[in-house]
């Protein structure tokens, strides 16, 4: 039987990560945070002075990636990375690598590795249409770019960096205008996604909802 997969899309900063660990955590499932895994490529390449727009070098780096997830911790290539994927320059690489149709490619079956018994929850973009197209549950999960800026805004200033709310807004924008614009795997809501608007919606709300949908599909 194949493994269930919950496949939770949507944009920059719309809760997917917390969320998708919390419905993890609650049914004893795996997590793949699908976005680390660009973040990490893009991190790599740079790190190898590659460039961001250099699509068979960053296809290899990605084929390459010597990466490790632990808990909260990620590594690449034994060094703990798990704060520095996360600042908006790596989230502007991420996003410019995950235009590229070999980068993407490169990363799908290291993707569907994570679907272990007994079932995975899997956030991103392209988890519905095109690395778990046959999940049991698919959610687009999303909020207004205000809602999502202030929280990006949050999570910043709470790990003690630098951040201008305005700088913040035009970067979530262009990275979602460039996610919903490629050609390969765009940001979009399937027909078969159910919708979720977290923009005044706790975040248990939020995680109950999507438990309330697997239970009722199960
Ligand atoms: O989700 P997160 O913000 O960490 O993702 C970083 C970038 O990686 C996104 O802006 C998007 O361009 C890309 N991404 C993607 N497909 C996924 C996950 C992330 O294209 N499944």
């Amino acid at each position: 039987m194949a493994v269930p997969v919950i496949a939770i899309d949507g944009p920059s900063a719309s809760g997917k990560g917390t969320i998708a660990q919390r419905v993890a955590d609650a049914l004893g499932f795996h997590y793949l945070d699908s976005g680390a895994l660009y973040r990490l490529t893009a991190l790599a390449a740079s790190r190898q002075g590659i460039h961001w727009d250099d699509e068979h070098g960053v296809a290899a780096v990605a084929h390459a990636l010597d990466v490790r997830f632990a808990g909260e911790h990620i590594y690449l290539a034994g060094d703990d990375v798990s704060h520095m994927i996360r600042s908006e320059t790596i989230g502007v690489g991420a996003s410019q690598v995950a235009a590229l149709p070999l980068v993407r490619a490169a990363l799908l079956e290291r993707q569907r590795a994570f679907a272990q018994a007994p079932g995975l929850v899997a956030d991103g973009r392209d988890m519905g249409s095109v690395v778990f197209p046959q999940a049991p549950l698919k959610v687009f999960l999303t909020a207004t770019a205000e809602v999502r800026a202030e929280r990006r805004y949050k999570q910043l200033i709470g790990r003690g960096e630098n951040a201008d709310l305005a700088a913040i807004t035009a970067d979530l924008e262009a990275r979602d205008a460039r996610d919903r614009a490629r050609s390969v795997a765009p940001l979009r809501q399937l027909p078969d996604a159910h919708l979720l608007e977290t923009s005044a919606l706790g975040i248990e709300a939020a995680v109950g909802q999507v438990l309330q949908w697997w239970h009722a599909n199960a």
